[in-house]
């Protein structure tokens, strides 16, 4: 039967990898890298270059793929996503064919494969038609990056985490971590809670800004833009909370 690996990389610093996410990627026979269009490249490069740095079995392949896209368009979410997924297990069930008999293809997922990644979804997906063996092989994700770029623990202590998307965020009653902002959902969030915020935590182009939200919200807002400006992307991450 063939397997296919999900392994977790890190959240954008090649030295995240852990030697059990180097052993997989050694045991396969293709490596895939996604391909979400030039204004990504970067996060291509980066699995590039963990690859090179990584993997010595010199059978293994690396192999490019497209990334459908979402159609962001649809009103519907979960029905767009529903679509998005279907189109991706599409794409999976061309790569398997890439995979010899009995042999290995592993993914490289950005962070964990557990946290806001739907690999192991699409490939469930997948497994209702093909016989196919799946493992995950956790990594760190943006949420530890945050956490250690602001030397700071995750939770108080015998306190609850809540974590969310900027479409999801509501009042922060709870400490919250929110992931896949693209409309800046702080702003609207009660000045006099402490932001924690952190983009291209563990690249050399990491920023990091911490304080009161009221007073570096719109610090936040500009260095985010311009910075999108002159990477033509962005991702980041942030930890609201109630000031002690
Ligand atoms: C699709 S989710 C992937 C999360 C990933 N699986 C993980 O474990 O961190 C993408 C979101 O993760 C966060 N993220 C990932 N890498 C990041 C980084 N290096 N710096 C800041 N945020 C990051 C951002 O919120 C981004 O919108």
């Amino acid at each position: 039967m063939k397997t296919l690996l999900v392994v977790g990389i890190g959240a954008g610093n090649p030295e995240h990898i852990t030697i059990q996410a180097i052993k997989a990627l050694n045991r396969a026979d293709v490596l895939f890298i996604p391909d979400k269009g030039a204004s990504r490249a970067d996060l291509a490069d980066l699995r590039r270059d963990i690859i090179a740095r990584y993997v010595t079995n010199p059978a293994s392949r690396t192999l490019s793929y497209a990334v459908p896209k979402r159609d962001a368009a649809n009103p519907d979410y979960a029905a767009g996503v529903d679509d998005w997924h279907a189109a991706l297990a599409q794409r999976f069930a061309g790569l398997l064919e890439d995979v010899p008999e009995d042999g290995a293809g592993a993914f490289l997922v950005w962070g964990d494969p557990g946290l806001y990644d739907s690999t192991i979804r699409i490939i469930e997906r997948l497994r209702a038609d093909k016989a196919v063996a799946l493992e995950s092989i956790p990594g760190i994700t943006a949420v530890q990056a945050l956490t250690a770029a602001h030397c700071i623990a995750l939770n108080r202590i015998g306190e609850p985490v809540h974590i969310t998307t900027g479409r999801q965020l509501g009042a922060v009653t709870t400490d919250t971590v929110v992931m896949l902002d693209g409309q800046t959902a702080f702003t609207s969030a009660d000045p006099d809670l402490e932001i924690f915020w952190g983009a291209y935590l563990g690249t050399p182009d990491e920023i990091t800004i911490s304080g009161r939200l009221g007073d570096v919200a719109a610090q936040i807002v500009e260095t985010r833009k311009t910075a999108r400006a002159r990477h033509g992307w962005i991702m980041d991450t942030y930890l609201l909370r109630q000031r002690c």
